[in-house]
C-alpha cells in the first residue's frame, strides 16, 4: 500500500515536471525540438526529479518544493541527455519500449539532441531565479549540475575502458557506477537541499543519500539487464553481456569460477544472444544473483541511514517517501 502512495506522488510530480519541460523547450527548427524531446515523450520513471522535489519538501515544506521545480526539470533533462549519448556509446537500439533517438533520427541528430538537452538543463537552473531562488542558490545548483556532468563523463569512460579489461574488481565497479549513475542521483538530492535553503552539512547528507541510492539503483539495473522482462524494462535483455560490460554480475561470477569454467565463461561474452543466454545460466548457478541483491540491499540501507541523520525535518511524509524509494529501487522491475 505504501508503494502505491509513492507511485501516486511520483505521478503527480512527473506531471508538473513534464509540463515545465514541454513549456520551455520548443525552439526552431522543429526537427531539433522533435529529436530533443523524443525520448522524454517516450516515458521514463522520472526518478531524479521525484528525489529533488521530495528532498526539497522534506527539508523546507511546500514553499521549498515549489522553488525546486526548475531544478527537478533540469536534472531530468540532463538525465535524458546522458541516456541519448549512452545509447550511442552502447549501440543500444531500444529504450523505454521504443527505438532509441539515434535509431530514429540518426546519430548526427542524436548527438545534437543530447547537446540541446544538456544546454537546456543549465538554462532551467537559471530559470529557478524566477521561482524564488537567490543568485547564490542558483550558483550552487549550477555547480552541482556541472560536477555531476563531469562525474558522469568519468564513469562512462571507465564503463567503456573496463570492456577491454579483466582485472576489474568490485571496488572499481562501485566507483564506476557511483560516477556514471550515482552522481546524477546525488545531484538530484543535493538540488532539493539547495532549493530548501539547507546549509552545506544538510546538502552533504542528502548527497550521501542520493549516492548510496544511486549505486543500489545501478546494481538493480545490472540484474534487470540480464533477468528483467523487456516488456517492463523497455530495454532488451543481454545487451551488457553482448557488449562485454563489467557489470557486478559478470565480475562476481568470474570470481566464483575455476580456471576452466572461467575460460568458457569469458568465451561467451561479447558474442551473440545464444552465448549470452548460456552465460546468464552460469551466472545463475554461481549464486551471483543473491550476492548482487544483498549488495544492493546494503546500499539501500546506507541511503536510509543518511536520511535518518537529518535533524530538522519539515515534512515527515516526504521523508517517509524517500525511505520507501530506497526499498523500491532494489525491487523495481522497470
Ligand atoms: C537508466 O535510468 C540509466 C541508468 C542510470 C541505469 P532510469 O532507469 O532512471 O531510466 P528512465 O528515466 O526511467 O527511463
Ligand atoms: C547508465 O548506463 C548511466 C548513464 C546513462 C550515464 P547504462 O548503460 O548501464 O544504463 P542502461 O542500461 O543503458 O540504461
Ligand atoms: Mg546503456
Ligand atoms: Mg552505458
Amino acid at each position: 500500500l505504501d508503494l502505491e502512495v509513492l507511485e501516486r506522488e511520483a505521478t503527480k510530480y512527473a506531471r508538473v515536471v513534464d509540463h515545465f519541460i514541454m513549456e520551455r523547450s520548443s525552439y526552431l527548427p522543429e526537427r531539433l525540438t522533435e529529436a530533443g524531446l523524443y525520448l522524454i515523450k517516450a516515458g521514463g520513471k522520472r526518478l531524479r526529479p521525484l528525489i529533488t522535489m521530495l528532498v526539497a519538501r522534506m527539508l523546507g515544506g511546500g514553499e521549498a518544493e515549489a522553488r525546486a521545480l526548475p531544478l527537478a526539470a533540469a536534472i531530468e533533462v540532463a538525465h535524458n541527455f546522458t541516456l541519448i549519448h549512452d545509447d550511442i556509446m552502447d549501440q543500444d537500439s531500444m529504450r523505454r519500449g521504443v527505438p532509441t533517438t539515434h535509431v530514429v533520427y540518426g546519430t548526427d541528430w542524436a548527438i545534437l539532441a543530447g547537446d540541446y538537452l544538456y544546454s537546456l538543463s543549465y538554462k532551467f537552473v537559471t530559470d529557478s531565479v524566477e521561482y524564488g531562488l537567490s543568485y547564490e542558490q542558483a550558483y550552487k545548483a549550477l555547480r552541482i549540475l556541472a560536477i555531476a556532468g563531469i562525474k558522469v563523463s568519468r564513469g562512462q569512460a571507465y564503463d567503456m575502458l573496463y570492456e577491454e579489461r579483466w582485472d576489474v574488481g568490485v571496488a572499481d565497479y562501485l566507483n564506476m557506477v557511483y560516477l556514471k549513475t550515482g552522481s546524477l542521483i546525488e545531484a538530484s538530492a543535493r538540488l532539493g537541499a539547495v532549493a530548501a535553503g539547507g546549509g552545506s552539512e544538510i546538502e552533504e547528507l542528502m548527497g550521501q543519500y542520493g549516492s548510496f541510492l544511486g549505486v543500489a539503483f545501478q546494481i538493480r539495473d545490472d540484474i534487470l539487464g540480464v533477468y528483467g522482462d523487456p516488456k517492463k524494462t523497455g530495454k532488451p535483455a543481454f545487451n551488457d553481456i553482448i557488449r562485454g560490460k563489467k557489470t557486478l554480475l559478470i565480475l562476481y561470477t568470474l570470481s566464483r569460477l575455476d580456471e576452466d569454467m572461467r575460460r568458457e565463461f569469458k568465451g561467451l561474452l561479447k558474442k551473440g544472444v545464444e552465448e549470452a543466454k548460456r552465460a546468464s545460466e552460469i551466472i545463475m548457478e554461481t549464486g551471483t544473483l543473491k550476492y548482487a541483491l544483498d549488495l544492493a540491499k546494503v546500499y539501500a540501507s546506507k541511503a536510509k541511514e543518511s536520511l535518518g541523520q537529518v535533524r530538522d525535518v519539515a515534512d515527515e511524509e516526504a521523508k517517509r517517501l524517500l525511505e520507501l524509494l530506497a526499498d523500491y529501487v532494489i525491487m523495481r522491475e522497470r
